[in-house]
């Protein structure tokens, strides 16, 4: 829907924009990352560096995001153009390696769970989900660069992932994405209160539930818990990815749009907490019955989704398949709605510049997300992934982050966007904010970054050759850099980057 007097995209309602951007924030990362990285970093301690990382960074850069999308009236790379043509490559950036670096290994695992959706009707991993994970459903060989053979059932999982991703976007912003979300968030939460409910009852879940809920306060001394809060505040938000600055930009003038990053930023985090209290119940149930301690339930993160929660599902008895269906649809569901607003907010950087009809180009990126995604479903798939997903994460999304702030903050009057905020929401954000985005945020992630890569020069990360690290991963994140400037520099074929649209002059 284009509203008539910007001819701009636009939701039909705060509340459809609202669950949105809840949806793209809600995924995978708050089911399992999030419970893993509690269970890996002191349970409950972990909860203390991930809220402050919520206040102090989460919020006012969600803020700063729907702000810039919102005053700027543009997708990440038009918007990036209005406060500078020399940023437009930051807002092309994030998309081009989160389109064709996250969303590409992203949509793979979200195919994994549509396989063991029907795995779980037979319980197919038998005895031992550990081996059927990686010896017989992923296959996974001793080196990236041997990427083996496509797994089948994988590839057709992705194909159904990028059909309803394809059929979703193609129908546009409000009639597809909206219209998505407003069902499938609904859904979400139904399930996994049932989950987290169904879990609670389980015999040991207490035992679970008080690790996660009791603080290990020695563990707040290790720098690396508080850079894996940081992190995941990141991830979880959708952040540093261009997403939020789309999305903003598709509101009425009129829109509370502080008050709506808000509700996001704390909608999201509840999520978590919440799918939080069913993996711990879960886990505490496992140790109970199976006579092991908590801290040896999970192995590898990768583990707790596909080989803790079928080795559960598995001693559920007869409930045991509806459980684990149950459980792998939500992940589904949580997946698909972060995976179409990564391809929307391409779509839209896109159209902006080059006025493309965006069915066409709906469809173009669908097939190129496909086409991408097939080395995750090789057998060397699991290793590649792991090898971007570290990259982007640890690199791509800090640096963007901290981009953002000093472009906003340093080379632009940030109390434009800040008045803004405060001339159409409730809530008015003082000087303070503009001290987090210009000097608060910058310092942190700093500091993250420079830890990160002080440990990568340590060690190679993984236990991967030098040539696998640098030739998939940083390569990853040089070509997508270079592809930014590229389309930076390309002409307009649009007059948007001329006007800001709402019939006000651009300051
Ligand atoms: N916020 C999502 C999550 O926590 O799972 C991350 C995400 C991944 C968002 C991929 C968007 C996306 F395209």
């Amino acid at each position: 829907m284009k509203s008539e007097t910007t001819g701009r995209n636009t939701w039909k309602s705060r509340t459809g924009f609202i669950l949105a951007a809840i949806g793209s924030a809600v995924g995978l990362g708050n089911i399992w990352r999030f419970s893993y990285l509690t269970y890996e970093n002191g349970g409950g301690a972990f909860l203390i560096p991930y809220l402050i990382a919520l206040l102090t960074a989460g919020i006012p850069l969600l803020i700063l995001e729907f702000g810039i999308g919102h005053e700027r009236f543009g997708s990440a790379p038009l918007a990036f153009h209005k406060i500078s043509p020399r940023w437009e490559w930051l807002g092309w950036w994030p998309l081009l390696f989160t389109m064709f670096g996250i969303v590409l290994y992203y949509s793979a695992v979200i195919a994994w769970c549509i396989d063991y959706l029907f795995f779980s009707t037979t319980l197919a991993w038998g005895d031992d989900p550990n081996s059927f994970f990686f010896n017989s459903f992923l296959q996974v060989t001793s080196s990236p660069f041997e990427i083996g053979a496509i797994r089948m059932p994988i590839l057709i999982a992705l194909l159904v992932v990028w059909v309803v991703n394809w059929i979703i976007i193609v129908r546009g912003v409000g009639p597809g994405i909206e219209l998505a979300n407003k069902i499938f968030m609904p859904l979400l939460l139904i399930l996994t209160l049932a989950l987290v409910f169904w879990s609670l009852t389980l015999e040991g879940a207490m035992v679970g539930v008080s690790a996660y809920l009791t603080p290990d306060f020695s563990k707040l001394s290790d720098p690396m818990v508080w850079v894996s809060a940081y992190g995941q505040i990141f991830f979880t938000l959708s952040l540093g990815f261009g997403i939020m600055i789309a999305y903003a930009s598709y509101m009425p003038y009129e829109s509370n749009m502080t008050g709506s990053a808000i509700i996001t930023a704390l909608a999201n985090s509840g999520f978590s907490l919440l799918s939080g209290f069913g993996v711990f119940a879960l886990l505490g149930f496992m140790s109970a019955n199976q006579g092991i301690a908590l801290e040896d339930v999970v192995q590898e993160s990768i583990g707790l989704a596909f080989v803790a929660y079928p080795k559960a599902i598995s001693l559920l008895g007869t409930a045991g398949p509806l459980f684990g269906v149950l459980f792998f649809l939500s992940l589904t569901v949580a997946g698909i709605s972060s995976s179409i607003s990564i391809v929307e907010a391409f779509v839209s950087g896109i159209e902006d510049k080059f006025a493309i009809n965006r069915e066409l180009l709906a469809t173009l990126l669908c097939l190129l997300g496909f086409a991408g995604g097939l080395i995750f479903t090789t057998q060397g798939g699991l290793l590649w992934l792991d090898i971007v997903d570290h990259f982007i994460n640890n690199y791509g999304l800090i640096v963007a982050g901290l981009l953002e702030c000093l472009a906003v903050g340093w080379f632009f009057k940030i109390d434009i966007i800040r008045n803004h905020l405060n001339k159409v929401s409730k809530l008015q954000l003082g000087t303070w904010w503009n001290w987090i985005i210009k000097f608060a945020l910058p310092i942190f992630l700093s500091i993250i970054l420079v830890n990160q890569l002080f440990r990568e020069l340590l060690g190679a990360y993984g236990k991967y050759s030098w040539e696998s690290l640098i030739g998939i991963g940083w390569s990853w994140i040089g070509i997508s850099l270079l592809l930014s400037f590229v389309l930076a520099v390309q002409p307009w074929k649009t007059n948007n980057h001329l006007q800001n649209g709402r019939g006000e002059e651009l300051k």
